[in-house]
């Protein structure tokens, strides 16, 4: 297939300073929970995205010195010979496919707690520590400037031995940089504070000593924000960041710009549709004749040409979706823009830098297992037989898993038996925000489509019998889980028996089937993601009176892991929602609900006409049981060899799941051995 040539605009090269990206697919620096930890699947996972034709291909927050550390969230660094060694390895790889390495020169300030260095965290004024952890910073004073002018330097002339060619200065995001540009936090009152080019002063110098000391060689980019954290989310600052652009417009090669609220710029579908950065943004082109990237979970190809075509941006800038999909930018330029697993905008991958762990993508099982698995996004070893395989449910595990057997050449049948495909993807992106959730069903509904050796069978309640009639060599079984209604959960460590009339009792499954409360609703979330505070927005906004309660001492807490606590809860208090925190629901009469202080023996009383348990999911395994018993008695031997996964096995997140079915694609008569995974680099 060839290009659509509405789309040629998009591979145009574009010189930035004294080099050249291959095209206008930025990979925007993000981390991924490797790091400075595990530099060898960093490298793969970066050399994949080269391979998948992104033009420009950054590392993420990279320290310039131990006065920079951030763990445990798991940054690059640049101290020493060692980690020039680390970064080669990515920059060789990002090479290999002719695209440009650039790497995120940065300094935490009171961002970064220094827990790994236990050197004192350096400030532009003594503040405390904005992660929350028991420190402040020191008021850096003319020395400490000047050392970190002298590190900022060194770091960037190790940038380019490492192979870099384009070198940030990282002045956004709440760390050093932007608290010097901030009237909000910087209160200092010699040449780096007060006026705006007083506090412009210090990335200028950096800018122009970093030019001095690489810039012949490497462009030099800065990330800056169009406004500040002084003001509003809603309503922010940003008069004195116009000027900020004047007095530095055309010092670096590059400018990649976001805004002061990461809610916005890492927006979750559920809050923010794509491209929401662009009014904002739109300006910066206007005031610079230098290459201008941004961002704005960008999947569209049409988005990302009129963008351009507008004099928005030069560059398409993209974290989530290179995520989703590496090779993004190569199914555009082949013709297949229908390929592109589009990034949904749930923010699974960050928490993986949250947590501390490898990365992980809802939409691409493969992400963060380049190196250790092997696992390439595109490519997949073929069949190792002519045996046929039946998948039982067509939810995000077995679709996955369908997909990615049909890739490998088996004949495969799926039967789902509702008569829509998508299991639980289908019943959750209908609920307020969600709607982009069902591009995780219908980017593999779309794939299978298209394989002849596939086929699929909707509205098929199989059995065990019917199962087994069918003859397959293997059988999977993903019939996903249903949301228990005994109160099960982390506080009732059993079933809690006394939950009042049954027709009063609902579950998420109720919910999903159209089955709604009367009255007024107590919903029980003990399950601290997105579902309980998405019910609850979804019955508030029908006019229902919620009151919504957690043994957790925030509304969706695992939230925090993602950048969606805070919003889940915003949105709840927007609503009227009532929120009843640290309590757990003991009893439910039918008129009352009695809740337990989870510190105290204290309880209280809330009227309340129904009660929506959202607390833990038993897993719908009926059916493989049937079928183990069955092929025990009736199938001495190994045929035919019956698996379950996703929910049905273990409930979790829709992206364990999709991991799973993957993962049984990839491994169903393979030689694979636990021992060749390299865990350890
Ligand atoms: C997992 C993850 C890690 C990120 N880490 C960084 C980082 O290290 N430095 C940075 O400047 N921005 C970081 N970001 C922000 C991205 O660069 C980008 O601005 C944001 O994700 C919006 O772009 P997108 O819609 O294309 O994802 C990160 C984003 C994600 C999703
Ligand atoms: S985890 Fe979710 S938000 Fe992140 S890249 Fe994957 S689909 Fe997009």
């Amino acid at each position: 297939m060839t290009r659509d040539p509405r789309y040629d605009i998009l591979f145009e090269p574009v010189q930035i300073g004294p080099v050249q990206a291959p095209n206008r697919f930025y990979q925007v620096p993000h981390c991924n929970g490797m790091g400075i930890l595990r530099p060898k699947m960093l490298a793969a996972m970066r050399g994949i995205k080269a391979e998948g034709g992104w033009g420009v291909i950054c590392t993420e927050y990279c320290s310039i010195h131990p006065s920079a550390d951030d763990l445990p969230h798991p940054y690059a660094a640049l101290w020493n010979q060692d980690h020039i060694k680390a970064n080669a390895l990515m920059t060789e790889k990002v090479h290999e496919f002719g695209a440009l390495a650039g790497v995120e020169l940065w300094v935490g300030g009171a961002s970064s707690s220094n827990l790994l260095t236990r050197e004192v965290p350096l400030g532009v004024s003594s503040m405390p520590d904005l992660s929350g952890n028991p420190y402040q910073t020191r008021a850096m004073d003319k020395k400490d400037i000047r050392n970190l002018r002298k590190w900022h330097r060194d770091a960037a002339l190790r940038a380019r031995e490492a192979g870099f060619d384009v070198v940030y200065i990282y002045a956004t995001h709440s760390y050093l940089l932007s608290q010097f540009l901030s009237p909000l936090h910087n209160r200092r009152t010699d040449e780096y504070g007060g006026s705006v080019e007083n506090r412009t002063r210090l990335v200028r110098e950096l800018i122009e000593e970093t030019k001095e000391a690489i810039g012949d060689t490497c462009a030099v980019a800065v990330r800056m924000a169009v406004n500040d954290g002084a003001g509003t989310s809603e309503q922010p600052v940003s008069e004195d960041r116009r000027e900020m652009f004047e007095i530095m417009a055309e010092l670096p090669d590059l400018w990649d710009i976001n805004v002061h609220n990461y809610e916005r710029e890492m927006s979750l579908s559920r809050f923010f549709k794509e491209g929401i950065l662009e009014e904002s943004i739109h300006y910066v082109k206007s005031i610079t004749s230098k290459p201008v990237v941004s961002v704005g979970r960008f999947t569209s190809p049409d988005t990302m040409v009129s963008l351009i075509r507008k004099g928005t941006l030069d560059f398409v800038g993209a974290a989530r979706p290179s995520i989703a999909d590496p090779f993004l930018p190569r199914k555009i330029e082949e013709g297949r823009p229908e390929d592109i697993r589009e990034c949904i905008g749930c923010n699974i991958c960050y928490s993986g830098d949250s947590l501390g762990v490898p990365i992980r993508c809802t939409q691409n099982p493969s992400m963060g297992e380049e190196w250790r698995r092997g696992w390439h996004p595109e490519k997949i070893q073929t069949k190792g037989s002519d045996a046929t395989v039946l998948v039982i449910g067509a939810g995000p595990a077995g679709l996955e898993a369908t997909r990615a057997l049909g890739q490998r050449g088996y004949k495969v049948m799926l039967a789902e038996a509702a008569t829509e495909l998508g299991g639980r993807i289908t019943q959750e992106c209908r609920l307020p925000g969600l709607a982009e959730w069902g591009r995780v069903r219908d980017y593999r509904v779309n794939q299978i489509q298209t394989m002849p050796n596939v086929d699929i069978f909707p509205d098929n309640n199989l059995n065990a019998e019917d199962a087994l009639s069918i003859g397959a060599e293997h059988i999977v079984v993903a019939t996903g889980s249903k949301w228990r209604a005994d109160g099960f959960g982390r506080y009732h460590s059993e079933a809690c028996l006394d939950l009042g009339p049954g027709d009063q009792v609902f579950t998420p499954n109720d919910i999903f089937k159209g089955r709604l409360p009367q009255g007024k609703v107590l919903i029980f979330d003990d399950d601290h993601y997105y579902l309980g505070g998405v019910l609850a927005e979804a019955l508030a906004k029908q006019g229902v009176e919620v009151c919504f309660v957690t043994p957790e001492n925030l509304v969706s807490a695992w939230g925090v892991m993602i950048d969606e606590q805070y919003q889940a809860q915003q949105r709840l208090l927007h609503l009227g929602v009532q929120i009843i925190t640290a309590h757990g629901l003991d009893h439910f009469d039918g008129a009352n609900a009695h809740l337990g202080c989870v510190y105290t023996e204290r309880t209280q009383v809330v009227a309340a006409d129904a009660i929506l348990l959202v607390t833990a999911r038993t897993p719908s395994d009926h059916l493989y049981h049937e079928l183990a018993v069955q092929i025990d008695s009736d199938f001495p031997g190994s045929v035919p060899s019956l698996t379950k996964i996703g929910d049905c096995d273990a409930p979790a997140i829709i992206a364990a799941a999709i991991y799973a079915g993957h993962r049984y694609a990839r491994e169903l008569e393979a030689d694979v051995k636990e021992s060749d995974v390299r865990w350890s680099e």
